[in-house]
């Protein structure tokens, strides 16, 4: 029997909590419906100056429109990817960075999950059962699939840029990419995209 005291965690047609429109998604939290450019591609926006990722440590965290986005530098490729982790919302962009099977992989300050900069894909360490022994026994490294939203950069002679890449099935890392946490909150509003429209086209 349903508790009708208990509130539905989706809605219908509302606001997140930045005031964007949000379509049928968790209470609280984002979805991936466009609301400006519906079923089509984003256009990539300057996050920052070329020489902001050195000074601030390789890594500059931004609120692009809703959604908080971390561009990281790693050995000169620059990736970006959602901020918050997938699993329970921590500050994955703030985490160090490991050599995890051979893949570069954030790794998240609050449960230490590995995530690969490049994919968002979660790695984790296998094992299999020894039949000789009856032990469980390493099995290296696998791929549990994407589990964070990874975006498009580019490197322009004004700067950095990225291309939110909101199409495509529902990824993990939808449901905390809008929320506030210590270490990503104060990330820096580069553009409200439901009131000034996108910065550059192409
Ligand atoms: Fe649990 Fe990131 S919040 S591993």
């Amino acid at each position: 029997m349903t508790n009708p005291r208990r509130k539905s965690r989706f809605r219908g047609a509302g606001t997140t909590p930045h005031g964007r429109p949000c379509f049928a998604a968790p209470v609280g939290r984002c979805t991936t419906a466009d609301p400006i450019t519906p079923g089509g591609v984003r256009p990539f926006v300057k996050v920052c100056e070329l020489d902001e990722l050195r000074r601030h440590g390789d890594r500059v965290h931004v609120l692009l429109g809703d959604r908080h986005v971390s561009l990281i530098n790693h050995r000169g490729e620059v990736y970006c990817l959602d901020s918050l982790c997938y699993h329970a919302g921590g500050p994955l962009g703030i985490g160090d960075i490991e050599d995890v099977g051979g893949r570069a992989c954030l790794s998240c300050p609050w449960h230490l999950y590995k995530v690969t900069l490049e994919s968002g894909e979660k790695l984790y360490g296998s094992t299999r059962l020894d039949e000789a022994t009856g032990k469980l026994v390493p099995d290296g490294v696998k791929s549990a699939g994407v589990r964070q939203r990874t975006h498009e950069v580019e490197k322009r002679a004004d700067g950095w840029y990225v291309r939110l890449r909101l199409d495509g099935p529902h990824v993990e890392s939808d449901k905390y990419a809008c929320n506030d946490v210590p270490g990503i909150a104060k990330g820096r509003k580069v553009r409200d995209w439901s009131t000034e429209g996108p910065l550059v086209r192409v």
